[in-house]
C-alpha cells in the first residue's frame, strides 16, 4: 500500500497494521461494505479496499485526514467515500458489514480532549477511554445483522471495559488479536505518571495491543 500523510496527520502505527493484516487473513472485506471511523490517513480503510470491499466509507473528525484519506485512496487505485464529522454523524442511519477503529487511547493527564491538532489523534482523557465509552455503545446501530466491528486500543485503556461496553450493546465480543510490546513514545514519556495513578505496575514498561472483534 502506497500512503502519504499530510501534515498534522497521523502517520500508522504498527496496530493500524494488525488490523489490515487481520481484515485481509481473515477475509473479512471480501465483498462487504466497510466503515472506518477514525480514519486518519486512510490506512484501514484503503486496506480494506484493496481487500476486495464491496464499498467503503471513511470518517475522520479532521479535515486534512479527510484529505489525505482521499489522495492515499487515488494513490491506491481504489474508491474511499472520505467524510468528516464526529464518530458516526456522517453517517447516521446507515449500516454495514465491517466497521473498523483505530481510536484515539492514549491516557492522558486531564479529561481535556484537544479540539485540533496533532494530539487530538491520540489523547483519550485520563484512562484513554473518552472515544471508545463514546464509540463502543453506539457501534451497534450501525452494523448490519451478522456484521463485526474490529477495535483497536492498549490493554492500558481498559480491555474489560470495551469488551463489556460490546457485549452491552448485544455484540458477542473477544480479543482476536493481542501483541505484546514496548510502550510507544508518548505512553513512555507519561509512565511515572501512568504508575502513580495505577495504570502502570510499578516498573511495567510493556502493553499489549489488542484488536477486540464485536459481533451482531
Ligand atoms: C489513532 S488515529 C488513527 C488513524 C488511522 N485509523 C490509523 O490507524 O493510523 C485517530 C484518528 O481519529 C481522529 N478523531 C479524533 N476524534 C475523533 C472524533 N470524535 N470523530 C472522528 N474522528 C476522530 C483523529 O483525527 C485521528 O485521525
Amino acid at each position: 500500500m502506497r500512503l502519504v500523510t499530510l501534515p498534522g496527520v497521523f502517520r500508522p502505527p504498527s496496530d493500524s497494521w494488525l488490523v489490515v493484516d487481520a481484515v485481509r487473513e481473515h477475509g473479512l472485506a471480501r465483498g462487504a461494505s466497510v466503515l472506518d471511523v477514525f480514519t486518519g490517513s486512510g490506512v484501514l480503510a484503503v486496506g480494506a479496499a484493496l481487500a476486495g470491499a464491496r464499498e467503503v466509507t471513511a470518517v475522520d473528525v479532521s479535515r486534512r485526514a479527510v484529505l489525505t484519506t482521499r489522495l492515499n485512496a487515488r494513490l491506491n487505485g481504489v474508491r474511499v467515500r472520505a467524510l468528516r464529522g464526529d464518530l458516526f454523524a456522517p453517517v447516521a442511519g446507515d449500516r454495514f458489514d465491517l466497521i473498523l477503529a483505530n481510536p484515539p487511547y492514549v491516557p492522558g493527564e486531564s479529561d481535556a480532549i484537544p479540539r485540533r491538532g496533532a494530539a487530538r489523534a491520540w489523547e483519550a482523557g485520563r484512562d484513554g477511554r473518552a472515544l471508545l465509552d463514546r464509540f463502543c455503545p453506539a457501534v451497534a446501530a450501525h452494523l448490519e445483522p451478522g456484521g463485526r466491528v474490529l477495535v483497536v486500543q492498549s490493554s492500558l485503556s481498559g480491555e474489560d471495559a470495551t469488551l463489556t461496553a460490546l457485549a452491552q450493546a448485544g455484540l458477542a465480543a473477544e480479543v482476536m488479536v493481542r501483541r505484546r510490546g514496548g510502550l510507544g513514545p508518548i505512553v513512555s514519556a507519561r509512565a511515572q505518571a501512568l504508575e502513580s495513578r495505577g495504570l502502570l505496575a510499578p516498573g511495567e514498561r510493556e502493553e499489549d495491543l489488542l484488536v477486540i472483534e464485536g459481533r451482531a
